[in-house]
């Protein structure tokens, strides 16, 4: 008799935990599908700004949009934020690590001849002291204070390009840089890399006056194929344009650092 009562109230302890735990379950799905909604307003339904400005962003990042001039006036605070804050670096970061782990994963032959493309300006070099003044791209290019600053030679390094850098030399790849600025900058730009880590380099292809007129992804397709036909493998290619990473010759695998505040076709 105990022992049937013993039994009856274990198993009506059990019945109790499972109902317990399927209406915990329940209130869990519930409360996740809520949730799921939140990212569109704050909570209480409470405007959240800066999400049309976000979606700007990964349009540009992601090429839906592209020919943009300026970066629109009401997302200066947003981009302003975002390239000062934590986020551009940590994007700029899980960009460069996969691109190192992509490098580490090769088997290498062992010559000189596997090359990695860097472009300079935002992707091994920042221009953020300039455009800090400059209303992070919402102001039109102006070539002649963009070229005051570039002469300057003080262009502080992407910690994270230079990061990558300095692994893929001891990985044994080579680095050329091809950078849209001008033959005549040639001089402070090998100045202003060298300065601020990027010791050597196994080619250093500035934009010859040939090229005017011309886009940046016929220059930089042109150059990358000369490079190929001295024998070069570009193995990997890194840039904050699209026009670094597209067009001909691109390398086996690309790598696309943020950029939010200019767009060069
Ligand atoms: C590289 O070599 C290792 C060992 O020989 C092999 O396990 C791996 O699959 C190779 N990786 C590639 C990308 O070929
Ligand atoms: C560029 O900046 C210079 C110096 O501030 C100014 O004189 C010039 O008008 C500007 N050019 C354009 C196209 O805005
Ligand atoms: C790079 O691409 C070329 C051409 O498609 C191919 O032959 C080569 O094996 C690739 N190299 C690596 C390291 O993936």
């Amino acid at each position: 008799m105990i022992m049937k009562i013993l039994t009856a109230l274990v198993f009506f302890i059990l019945a109790t935990l499972v109902a317990a735990t399927k209406s915990s379950d329940g209130a869990k799905s519930i409360s996740h599908q809520i949730h799921l909604l939140r990212p569109q307003t704050g909570s209480g339904g409470r405007h959240i700004p800066g999400v049309s400005c976000l979606s700007w962003r990964l349009g540009v990042e992601t090429r839906n949009i592209i020919d943009w001039t300026t970066v629109p006036a009401a997302c200066e605070g947003y981009v302003g934020h975002y390239m000062l804050g934590h986020q551009y670096r940590k994007d700029s970061k899980a960009v460069t690590y996969e691109a190192y782990l992509y490098a580490k994963s090769l088997n290498l032959t062992e010559d000189d001849k596997n090359l990695w493309i860097f472009d300079i300006d935002e992707t091994s070099l920042s221009n953020l002291p300039y455009y800090v003044h400059h209303g992070f791209g919402v102001e039109v290019y102006n070539s002649t204070t963009f070229d005051a600053w570039v002469l300057e030679g003080t262009a502080p390094a992407l910690p994270e390009s230079l990061k990558l850098y300095k692994k893929l030399s001891t990985l044994g790849v080579k680095v050329a840089f091809i950078t849209g600025r001008g033959e005549s900058q040639r001089s402070v730009t090998e100045t202003n890399l060298k300065k601020v880590g990027y010791h050597t380099w196994e080619k250093l292809v500035l934009k010859d006056s040939s090229y005017s007129g011309k886009t940046a992804v016929v220059y930089k397709s042109t150059e990358r194929k000369k490079l190929e036909e001295k024998g070069y493998r570009i193995i990997g290619n890194i840039g904050d344009q699209w026009s670094d990473l597209l067009g001909t010759n691109v390398g086996n695998r690309t790598f696309k650092m943020p950029d939010p505040m200019y767009y060069i076709s």
